[in-house]
């Protein structure tokens, strides 16, 4: 009978091992010198993978060649030191390789038995997180694709500890005699996660109630007291605030002491968005403003983003580790012993929305411990003192012109705007999308625009640790030749 999957003999294995880390290496060596931005267009991608299902199988070598010919000339280069989009981290080596790990011993996170030595890791690496970000450590918390499904499983926890009813077994279904439940947070920023999230919880996205931010775009507190004053008055539940810690836009940080302090006499959770920043608890510098994080009942943040650790690690500290197992608890006799024994260890289905899961917490501890706490904050104060030089070269120029006070982290939104040209916002908003697309067309970065007060805005996300002051100037630099060529 034929076997199906043979393994190949370990000297085979070896020699075909090599030449992926070649690639591997050879994508590192080329990474600032090729474009972030491949300029494909994608029916020309989509043409290149249309063929039809592999009845035999192929020699690995052939794979592989199509990872050199198809698959790096069109794509994107994320970890380039050039790439500005989305909020994108670089990847680090030693996590890239952490993962060739963790899928070779391949363990179900879900369970302990099947991940003994990884649950721990995992559990090691969330206390680590906690503690360097000023959050208690015998808090729960879970890795997760990223910080969308962070805040989805947050405002789930959220629910089922504030609806007042048992929601756990009644669901939104019963209302337990009351009206629509309320998410609250600052209408600027409001990240489109918080709209999946209120689309997969079955709330309605009338459930997330906006309040005006202030200039810096922070969130408005008389504001946000007198929404939930009306909503309350007008039979609505609130049952959690949403506080920004770097909001994507601008890096926005909310008063968090005072959130918390509102949150706290009104009985209701307070979850901090900090996939972006929370991450600045790190920083000594930074310690004081954020040292009220501690009193959030969770905190959510992406290791993909800041922390530089390949996609996917987004990550869920809730302080009241009950309340997730409240919330995420399993129980099914095919996933537990009939009764504990001695192998019974904690398991992950029970803080988490995911039963099988992928041990993501490998790439994080292991360059956690390959920089060290230090090394990450020389990385975080370099991509700041980059986001600095950047707010520097616009406020001194004429052509752009400041859309935030200053840069709180590494995200920087700011708006070409000659003065010949101010007022004539239709023009400028069509200049600046063309700025961004150029710079793409170009081959020089991949920066993207986003809308500020309704109008057209670049924004850069400096999240790469091989960006450098001089890849911001010259940046800059085509991004003002372009904008004089086009007004
Ligand atoms: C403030 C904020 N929250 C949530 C998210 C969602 O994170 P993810 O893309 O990892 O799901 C992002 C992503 O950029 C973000 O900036």
């Amino acid at each position: 009978m034929p076997q199906l999957h043979p393994d190949l003999p370990r000297a085979e294995f070896q020699a075909l091992g090599r030449e992926v880390i070649d690639l591997i290496a050879e994508y590192f060596a080329t990474i600032e010198s090729e474009p972030a931005f491949p300029g494909c267009k994608p029916a020309e991608v989509a043409a290149l993978f249309d063929a039809p299902v592999p009845e035999r199988g192929e020699p690995a070598s052939a794979i592989l060649a199509d990872w050199r010919d198809r698959i790096i000339p069109n794509s994107s280069r994320q970890g380039s030191p050039r790439w500005f989009g989305f909020v994108n981290g670089s990847g680090s080596q030693i996590g890239s390789l952490a993962d060739a790990l963790a899928s070779t011993l391949n363990p179900n996170c879900g369970g302990w038995r099947a991940s003994p030595a990884a649950t721990e890791i995992e559990r090691e690496t969330v206390r680590w997180l906690a503690e360097l970000i000023g959050y208690p450590v015998d808090c729960g918390g879970v890795f997760l694709s990223g910080g969308t499904m962070a805040n989805v499983a947050a405002l789930r926890t959220a629910l089922v500890d504030r609806a007042g009813w048992d929601i756990a077994n009644d669901g939104l279904q019963s209302r337990g005699g009351k009206g629509p439940l309320t998410v609250y947070m600052a209408d600027h920023e409001t990240h489109v996660s918080f709209v999946r999230a209120v689309d997969l919880l079955g709330l309605g996205r009338n459930a997330l109630r906006a309040v005006r931010s202030n200039n810096d775009f922070t969130i408005d507190l008389e504001a946000l007291e007198r929404k939930i004053d009306e909503d309350i008055a007008a039979g609505m539940q609130p049952f959690c605030i949403v506080g920004h810690v770097g909001s994507i836009n601008v890096g926005a940080i909310d008063d968090i002491a005072a959130l918390a302090d509102i949150a706290q006499r009104r009985k209701l959770w307070l979850h901090l968005d900090g996939a972006c920043g929370a991450l600045a608890g790190m920083l000594p510098e930074l310690r004081e403003r954020l040292a009220a994080m501690s009193r959030a009942d969770s905190v959510s943040f992406d290791a993909h983003k800041w922390l530089g650790v390949p996609y996917e690690a987004g990550c869920l500290l809730v302080r009241d580790i009950e309340a997730m197992r409240r919330t995420y608890n399993m129980q099914a006799t095919y996933l537990l012993p009939a009764k504990d024994n001695e192998y019974s260890g904690d398991n992950f289905f029970d803080y988490g929305p995911q039963l099988s899961r992928g041990w993501r917490a490998l790439k994080v501890w292991m360059t956690l411990r390959y920089y060290g706490a230090e090394g990450m904050r020389t990385f975080f104060r370099q991509t700041m003192a980059c986001a600095t030089r950047l707010h520097e070269l616009v406020a001194e120029s004429d052509d752009f012109e400041v859309v935030q006070p200053a840069p709180e982290l590494y995200i920087y939104s700011f708006r070409y705007a000659p003065k010949a040209l101010r007022g004539d916002d239709a023009k400028l908003d069509e200049i600046n999308q063309f700025i961004s697309d150029e710079l793409q067309r170009r081959l020089i970065a991949f920066a993207m625009t986003t809308r500020i007060r309704g109008r057209v805005t670049q924004r850069l996300s400096i999240c790469s640790h091989r960006t450098t002051l001089r890849d911001i100037e010259e940046t800059f630099e085509a991004m003002r030749e372009i904008g004089r060529g086009a007004a």
